[in-house]
């Protein structure tokens, strides 16, 4: 199945227009051609040339796959195939944008959610310092708060920043702290957190990921990947690196009413 139809099924009543391209920040303007199909992001930007602009002056390294793509892919005169094709596009990428754009509709998807008891099996979290990396809306980081003594949610996406940050003072949750950052380069200090966790967040940049993850956590810390697989017969490209000597992570595994779910554990040494 293409990853449009997944995404269509999985956020189907929301609407995506090309202006929201707009709304994109630099690093996920950096992912996009490892994602997008080429025929149907040249007529877009064609299109758009407003959009064209916006997406070289927010990562002017994407210039190059642009100008390439462009060559490779005559202009379209037909307004209805450059719409279907708009769509196309906007649907291959619906994940990026609708963390930018609906992070309430992201976060009421039960499809991401985790018994939270798969953290906690592993470790306590009482009297602790846990980070949640690629935090999202912070579904784990607000069940870690209860339990812990400090959580960061660590979340590269303003607007979902913006949601944790909105809901914890609502919440009047005063222990979870959201920051910008990334899982290769976490706002934090080395030596300084006893649990780092991620759900469906490990793997823009795994060897990298792996080093940072061991850099900020305490010695006999504990790290937990929680990975959602909606297709069990795809690969998944993580496995063998996470399990290897290197890298030393028990894998467990469980279906629940949303399919196969992975988890990976480790405590550092
Ligand atoms: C599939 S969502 C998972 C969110 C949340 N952990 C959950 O389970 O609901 C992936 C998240 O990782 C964030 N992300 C993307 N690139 C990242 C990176 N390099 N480092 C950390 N987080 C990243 C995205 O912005 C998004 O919030």
């Amino acid at each position: 199945m293409k990853y449009s139809e997944t995404l269509k099924e999985l956020f189907a009543g929301i609407t995506l227009n090309a202006e929201d391209l707009l709304l994109l920040e630099a690093f996920q303007i950096k992912y996009l051609p490892a994602r997008v199909p080429k025929k149907e992001f040249s007529a877009l930007l064609r299109a758009n040339p407003v959009i064209h602009r916006y997406l070289i002056s927010k990562y002017t390294p994407i210039e190059d796959f642009i100008s390439t793509i462009l060559k490779e892919n005559k202009p379209i005169n037909n307004k209805s195939t450059i719409e279907k094709y708009c769509q196309e596009l906007l649907w291959e990428i619906a994940d990026l944008i609708v963390y930018n754009k609906y992070p309430e509709i992201y976060d009421a998807k039960v499809e991401f959610a985790w018994d939270f008891r798969e953290i906690t099996s592993v470790i306590s979290l009482e009297g602790k310092v846990v980070i949640d990396a690629g935090a999202g809306t912070g579904k784990l980081a607000f069940q870690a708060a209860q339990i812990a003594v400090t959580v960061f949610a660590i979340e590269p996406v303003t607007s979902l920043r913006r949601f944790i940050r909105d809901k914890a003072n609502k919440e009047n949750v005063k222990n979870l702290y959201a920051m910008d950052g990334f899982l290769d380069s976490i706002p934090l200090p080395d030596n300084s957190a006893d649990v780092l966790m991620t759900s469906n967040a490990i793997g823009w940049n795994l060897e990298d990921e792996l080093k940072e993850i061991e850099r900020v956590l305490k010695p006999n810390a504990c790290a937990i990947h929680l990975l959602r697989n909606s297709d069990p017969k795809a690969e998944n490209p993580l496995h063998n690196i996470l399990i290897s000597p290197d890298w030393k992570y028990t894998c467990t595994q469980y279906n629940d009413n949303n399919g196969l779910k992975i988890k990976y554990y480790k405590i550092r040494t």
